[in-house]
């Protein structure tokens, strides 16, 4: 029996963080065996906040060095650029005329993006969500792993994926969430009541490809509390307790143990040590080879190709359903 499929997918703008990839590429890559999986990088996502040309189109092919090097094998799993496969837009458009005006303005994602960028409140911005159903709904896919914040993007999938079969039938596999116990929302180290994102600027989030002086600075500033326990209470004590989390999830233990490592100690020792598990966990070896990687851009531009051409083969068959239910003349 064929193996069920995943998809995700990450916006090729700037340098991804640990959230990026403790919320998501670590956990692709630990799925990779058990299913078919689509690991796309989704640069037309991306545009619906201006991007400098220069920068995007480099942070495209160096976003699928990192997956490589984070341990996506390119043989086994679909690497791609969105772009790359037009079914993603054609199945977009096909599905906007099942999104309603009023799910989508109910977006947080959407909300959020208007409000940072009020002189650039575009359609394609308004539209987001419906692009991403269309990644997902492409492919059949069974499992879409995630951070939080991508959560109510799914729950949209599923509704119009499930308004879709519900007017012509089983065409769509509706696609569960998979989000991971610890490491679904990495928090600002300087912030810890918000998430890590990309448009916080670079001193507010640890990019993969910091070095490890850097990653140690960052940490070492990180917000704590004025007490002085070590233990895991995100409500009382976010930053002390997001620490501990980032701790567990890069040396693979639970947040007990991970407790018990730090009992009786202070925090400057915490955050010195949850640093350097990230470095030589993380950070370290995703760099090394990553540095590898980018010195044969022909290689990266040969995978990205040939997986496109992957990526079509499940899309099109799919596709073609999805025109013959609606009734488009074939
Ligand atoms: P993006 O590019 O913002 O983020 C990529 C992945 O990283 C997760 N993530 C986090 N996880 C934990 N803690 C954080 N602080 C954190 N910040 C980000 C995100 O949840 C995501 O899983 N819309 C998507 C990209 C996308 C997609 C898709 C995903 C487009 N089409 C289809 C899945 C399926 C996005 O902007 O992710």
């Amino acid at each position: 029996m064929s193996k069920n499929i995943i998809f995700s997918g990450m916006q090729p703008s700037g340098v991804p963080h640990i959230g990026n990839y403790f919320g998501a590429i670590k956990n692709w890559a630990d799925l990779q065996d058990d299913y078919n999986c689509l690991y796309c990088i989704v640069d037309l996502h991306a545009i619906t906040i201006r991007q400098d040309p220069a920068e995007l189109h480099k942070n495209s092919l160096n976003a699928l060095a990192l997956y490589i090097a984070a341990g996506l094998d390119p043989d086994k799993n679909i690497l791609y650029i969105q772009s790359h496969y037009k079914g993603h837009t054609e199945l977009s458009w096909l599905l906007s005329c099942f999104s309603y005006m009023g799910e989508l303005g109910r977006m947080t994602q959407y909300k959020d993006k208007s409000a940072n960028n009020p002189d650039n409140i575009n359609l394609g911005l308004f539209a987001y969500p419906t692009l991403q159903a269309a990644d997902i709904l492409l492919f059949g896919s069974h499992l879409v792993p995630i951070g939080d914040d991508q959560k109510q993007h799914l729950e949209l999938t599923r509704d119009i994926a499930t308004r879709f079969n519900n007017i012509y039938g089983d065409i769509f596999t509706i696609p569960e969430v998979f989000t991971p116990k610890t490491g679904a929302r990495i928090k600002r180290l300087s912030d810890p009541e918000k998430k890590m994102s990309k448009s916080d600027g670079e001193a507010n989030y640890v990019a993969i490809l910091d070095p490890a002086d850097v990653v140690m600075k960052k940490f070492k500033r990180a917000v704590t509390d004025s007490d002085t326990e070590i233990r895991h209470d995100p409500e009382n004590k976010p930053g002390v307790s997001s620490l501990l989390e980032i701790y567990a999830v890069a040396t693979g233990t639970s947040i007990k143990s991970a407790e018990a490592d730090f009992d009786g100690k202070q925090y400057g020792f915490l955050k010195t040590t949850v640093a350097q598990a990230v470095i030589d966990n993380v950070t370290n070896p995703i760099q090394e080879k990553y540095n590898d990687l980018i010195k044969n851009p022909d290689y990266l531009h040969q995978v990205a190709k040939k997986n496109a051409e992957k990526a079509a083969e499940i899309g099109e068959p799919i596709l073609t359903n999805v025109k013959k239910a609606i009734g488009l003349l074939l």
